[in-house]
């Protein structure tokens, strides 16, 4: 029975709790179609997971891989929060993606890579064309750039074949690559490779966005003069070019120092790399986390748990099968492109889309007709660019003929007005849906539902994934009993494979970051006593769904009341104008905080009155005379990172009168003084210095 009764309306509320108004949603059923071929239909799996059968349920995991030596200890507890997973065993995930599939699949496409530019034709790697270039350009690393095991390779590229190529060619040696977003700036990249201590960097020359082919080898001049100023020289630059032979950047080719890639790798034609195997604890990469102050953390991921993670999860949570085509539109700059483009997908020798360019480029049915074309069966996006696609084209799905048996939504809450979008619209009311909650250190999901098995529930993400045993504490470390209707801190309390190991060269960060709010005693070796904290605020419901609010400090106090911006948001978009929405606090003398709305217009729509009034109304509706907006501001469009992620930071300075700060790497900066001039008047204000909590909003790294 789909429990549509509302949320108890929150008590008075304490600093640790956000109040909690979401309605109950209903659930929705996966077709019979879609569990009669699924991965995982057994219930038992719950059973195998349980804690009773922690740590070594996880051994189902990594018995999907193949190793060189089998572990001898599924967990080792012994220097918490320090986990080592599989230890004693020995794997390379190069060949776990690449030579183990030789055998059955060599002439299956491993990779699809969409140009841009639509004259151009998708291009197909085999899983042996895969495992020559990763060969060769193992070959490359090894003997020309004198790379070997441990050492760290900074990579700036896009999203081409090419840059998987390079990830598997340096797991082949147990060389640690660091993959650095490609609409990160030459700088972000330069201090990175700097905390890494790369002194090989690996770049694109350009590529294509928005029609435009882009000069990104200039951002490597910059990135190697900031890394330099940081201490770290940078020796080589190995540079791949777009289109062989021709290159297409300006920025000079520093003799001794940058090579064409495709013009060295003539040395190294039909060259083979015996992939080396590697300790199951030895690093696999870092992932800096792409925070906007602070210094970047490198999360340092594992070989063998991470691999053995991404893969149990990608057969079970995505149901990735080998005669699938899986399209995951994230960027393989973020770990979600690391575990659901590259690692997971081919360790399961799946053909997995890579698209090269911007979704709505050059129209709003671009990313359906590559659906279409390649038939595209599981499909793998975010909520920002569901939204996206839906302002730009709400009708544009139907006019294509894809279908979807899968589909994923993460990186942020999914507002159920833009989730019922994507489960009738895109998935066509066939396609089921998993809402993943994780996070860059995690290596893989934590909450979903398992798509054959548990029903889904529009805006909740569903249970801990198998082995995954979430709760909810508040402030003081009681625990937030499902059902109660409040909000809490939510913490997973077992240690898991995918989990990272550390911060990169900061190991008392990482102790004090993720396990000392509610360690119960720092010298217990009991994995109990070190729940993992994961900083995002949540509310469990009687069924046991997680439904993830936000950033713990994502949230406005207004008049002690903590309202969660993401509730805010959600009610705007019940407003059928509205495509896009975003809240940010402004301060009030009396109240504190109050919320201020930004709200984008879907096309077709002309900014007015009568709208500003009904948000106002829906919020006082849906949320309460609490949530009353000081103002409403309508724009054009929002801030946004080169991810898609609306810079709530930019919008609560300009609400506030605050400096805006660095606003380059945004993907449309020109957008903020637009918005400038529109909430504060032409005349420049003198910014003002800001209170803390606004300072901090939106800023979390
Ligand atoms: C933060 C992590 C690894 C996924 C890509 C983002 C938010 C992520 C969800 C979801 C609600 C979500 C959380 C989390 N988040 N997925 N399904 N529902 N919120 O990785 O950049 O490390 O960000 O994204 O706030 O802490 P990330």
């Amino acid at each position: 029975m789909p429990d549509t009764r509302p949320a108890p309306a929150a008590a008075a509320t304490t600093e640790s709790q956000i109040a909690v108004h979401w309605r109950e949603e209903e659930y929705f059923k996966p077709s019979p179609k879609f569990v009669a071929q699924a991965n995982l239909t057994d219930p038992a799996v719950n059973e195998r997971f349980a804690e009773k059968n922690f740590p070594e349920c996880f051994n189902e995991y990594a018995e999907m891989l193949t190793w060189y030596e089998r572990w001898q200890k599924t967990l080792d507890t012994s220097d918490p929060p320090f986990w080592k997973w599989f230890v004693g065993g020995k794997i390379n995930a190069s060949f776990n993606c690449v030579d183990r599939h030789l055998a059955k699949y060599k002439n299956k496409a491993a990779i699809i890579t969409v140009p841009e530019p639509e004259d151009e034709d998708p291009v197909a790697v085999t899983y042996q064309e895969l495992f020559v270039r990763v060969n060769e350009f193992a070959a490359l690393l090894r003997d020309f750039a004198g790379l070997k095991a441990g050492d760290r390779v900074t990579i700036h590229m896009p999203m081409l074949a090419e840059l998987p190529i390079t990830m598997l060619a340096c797991a082949r040696l147990g060389v640690i690559h660091s993959v650095v977003f490609g609409g990160f700036s030459g700088e972000a990249c330069g201090l990175r490779a700097a905390d890494s201590g790369s002194r090989v960097l690996v770049y694109m020359d350009g590529y294509y966005r928005s029609g435009k082919l882009i000069d990104h080898k200039a951002s490597a001049e910059i990135a190697v003069a900031t890394a330099e100023k940081e201490g770290q020289k940078i020796d080589k630059v190995l540079v791949w070019r777009r289109y062989p032979g021709k290159y297409a950047s300006a920025a000079p080719m520093v003799k001794g120092r940058d090579v064409f890639v495709d013009d060295v790798l003539k040395d190294y034609c039909g060259a083979r790399v015996d992939p080396v195997p590697m300790d199951a604890e030895a690093p696999l990469f870092l992932m800096y986390t792409s925070g906007t102050t602070g210094k970047p953390k490198g999360c340092q991921h594992r070989t063998g748990g991470y691999m053995a993670y991404v893969t149990g999860t990608s057969k079970y949570i995505q149901d990735i099968h080998p005669e699938d085509t899986y399209w995951c539109m994230a960027d393989i700059g973020w770990i979600t492109g690391h575990s659901y483009i590259v690692y997971g997908p081919l360790a399961l020798a799946a053909t997995s889309v890579i698209y090269e360019g911007v979704p709505s480029y050059p129209d709003a049915g671009r990313v359906w007709r590559i659906a279409q074309r390649l038939d595209v069966n599981i499909f793998h996006t975010s909520p920002t660019a569901i939204r996206m696609l839906r302002k730009a084209g709400p009708d544009e799905p139907k006019k294509y003929h894809y279908h979807f048996k899968h589909m994923t939504t993460v990186g942020e809450p999914i507002e159920p007005e833009v989730w019922k979008w994507y489960y009738h619209e895109v998935g066509k009311d066939e396609a089921v849906i998993v809402d993943t909650w994780w996070q860059t250190e995690n290596g893989g999901f934590l909450c979903s539902t398992k798509p054959a098995i548990d029903p889904m529930k529009p805006g909740s993400a569903g249970p801990g994934v198998p082995g995954i045993y979430p709760i909810i504490y508040d402030e003081k470390g009681e625990e937030v009993k499902a059902g109660s209707g409040k909000a809490g801190n939510i913490c997973i309390r077992n240690p898991w494979p995918g989990i990272f190991q550390t911060i990169w060269g900061d190991r008392d960060r990482f102790v004090r970051q993720y396990y000392a709010k509610y360690n119960k005693d720092p010298k217990s070796k009991d994995w109990r006593d070190w729940p993992y904290f994961a900083a995002d605020g949540a509310v469990l419901a009687s069924d046991g769904y997680f439904r993830i609010l936000g950033r713990v400090d994502d949230v406005i106090n207004v008049a002690g009341h903590r309202l969660g911006t993401k509730e805010l948001e959600s009610a705007c978009l019940t407003v059928p104008e509205v495509a896009e929405a975003a809240v940010v606090p402004v301060v009030d003398e009396i109240k504190g905080r109050v919320p201020e709305i930004y709200i984008a217009l879907k096309p077709g729509y002309a900014p007015t009155k009568e709208i500003t009034d009904r948000v106002i109304a829906t919020l006082e509706t849906m949320i309460g005379k609490i949530a009353r907006p000081k103002r409403v501001h309508i724009v054009p469009d929002m801030p946004k990172t080169r991810s898609g992620k609306i810079m709530r930071r930019v919008l609560a300075a300009i609400s506030n009168t605050l400096d805006t700060g660095d606003i380059t790497t945004l993907a449309n900066p020109d957008i903020v003084e637009q918005i400038r001039v529109a909430v504060q008047g032409k005349e420049k204000l003198k910014t003002q210095e800001g209170p803390e909590d606004l300072k901090q909003f939106g800023t979390v790294d």
